[in-house]
């Protein structure tokens, strides 16, 4: 498949901006993608009176979109408080860089959720926020990070999820996915491993 990546891709992904490290951050995280195994770590440093994002930083460990999401969500994290910068979503990211592949959407995914478990863990090292208790709101919360490759929307907004429960640490996922679609395994194989992660979770079911 021919990749077309648009100028701003290209520019961010060879002029990377906030790219690197800093020593003792106040909070920083690591994700990756189960959709290809990449990784991102943000870094950020916060003013604990305004609550702004002072500095940020991050670190690819994979492709070009990678690099390239992390770039534009660090510019568009920085200066701004972080009730503001969890509210930066993967679309929001991807439209700053002029649009992305289908296939490579999951890349912008990956660079908001790595920024918002950066803030996750300052609040909750900082009693700014209380731990979720785990529900089935977790649960369709990561089929939404899953990105349907051939068109790059998630599972959700595409209708696929017909149900989605949570019994006694069993996650029971029903999903609308036929047969002769090429991705089917490869999807039930990612929502496996976006909620393998939960301890909570002792055992998942996905019928489709
Ligand atoms: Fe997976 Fe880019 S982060 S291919």
């Amino acid at each position: 498949m021919k990749m077309e990546y648009s100028d701003k891709v290209m520019e961010h992904f060879m002029n990377p901006r906030n790219r690197g490290s800093i020593e003792n951050p106040d909070a920083c995280a690591t994700e990756g993608s189960p959709a290809c195994g990449d990784q991102v770590k943000v870094f950020l440093n916060i003013n604990p009176e305004t609550l702004i994002i002072e500095d940020v930083k991050f670190q690819s460990y994979g492709c070009a979109s990678n690099i390239a999401t992390g770039s534009i969500i660090t510019e568009m994290a920085k200066g701004k408080t972080l009730e503001e910068a969890k509210k930066i979503d993967w679309k929001e990211a991807a439209q700053a860089l002029d649009g992305l592949p289908p296939i490579k959407m999951h890349c912008s995914v990956l660079a908001v959720d790595t920024l918002r478990s950066a803030i996750k863990n300052y609040e909750l090292e900082h009693n700014l926020a209380e731990k979720e208790e785990f529900s089935k709101k977790v649960i369709l919360e990561e089929l939404e990070k899953i990105i349907y490759p051939q068109v790059g929307k998630n599972l959700v907004e595409l209708k696929m999820v017909k149900y989605v429960g949570f019994e006694d640490g069993v996650a029971i996922i029903d999903l609308y996915i036929p047969e002769f679609d090429a991705y089917r395994d490869n999807i039930a194989e990612e929502v496996k491993e976006h909620l393998e992660r939960y301890p909570e979770i002792k055992d998942i079911k996905i019928t489709m």
